[in-house]
């Protein structure tokens, strides 16, 4: 598993080429940030728009949107390997997870930072990951919470075999003590695209955690 992976957030198509084109042969894996304007105050490029990106890198998609399971049909259309709904944003995980199911790609749960893992314990049997946020989703560039780290730990130890990321204000400064809590990966937005060289910080944050 990729341990470092590189956020995409905007509502810009020629940005998303832009940025995918500074990650060519840096990553094998990207983390497409997908909104609605209802979930969270912010909107998102469409998944169509990474029709054929399969072929260049692993699809993760974090869809901070309402029902989620409307969009998990293009997700598998344009070959997605793992997509992430949230828990806050379903009235029925079950009826999520069903649909889930049906498709080709993995599936994982993200927490905001107030649901405990308590809330979420009877359905982490069900998902291949868990990500928990360390920011309110919806930007990039905030500040992280401590605090969220104790939930990997809590995850893990419900389910030891569950992948576990953090997303969401992750840096230089806080990466270690987010794998030292037990994280499998962690993902970066501002902290690699605020740099002159994002291809190089993402190398570095990758060498401080091998
Ligand atoms: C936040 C997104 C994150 C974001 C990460 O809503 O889900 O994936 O792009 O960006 P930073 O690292 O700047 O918090
Ligand atoms: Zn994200």
């Amino acid at each position: 598993m990729q341990k470092v992976i590189p956020a995409i957030l905007t509502a810009d198509p020629a940005d998303l080429r832009g940025k995918l084109e500074i990650l060519k042969g840096h990553t094998n894996w990207v983390h497409i940030d997908i909104m609605d304007g209802y979930f969270v105050p912010n909107n998102s490029v469409s998944i169509f728009e990474l029709s054929g990106v399969y072929e260049v890198f692993n699809l993760e998609f974090h869809l901070m949107v309402l029902e989620p399971e409307k969009y998990f049909r293009d997700c598998d259309e344009v070959g997605a390997k793992r997509v992430i709904f949230h828990y806050e944003a379903s009235q029925s995980i079950d009826t999520v997870l069903e649909k889930a199911h049906q498709c080709q790609f993995h599936i994982g749960m993200a927490l905001n930072p107030e649901t405990t893992v308590e809330k979420v314990q009877p359905y982490l049997s069900q998902v291949d990951s868990a990500l928990c946020m360390g920011i309110d989703p919806g930007f990039q560039g905030k500040e992280f919470i401590p605090d969220t780290m104790q939930k990997i730990p809590q995850i893990r130890f419900q389910r030891r075999d569950i992948l576990v990321g953090m997303d969401g204000g992750v840096k230089e400064e806080n990466i270690r003590d987010i794998f030292a809590a037990g994280a499998d990966y962690a993902v970066v937005g501002s902290g690699i695209w605020k740099s002159h060289d994002p291809a190089d910080s993402l190398k570095k944050l990758q060498e401080i955690v091998q």
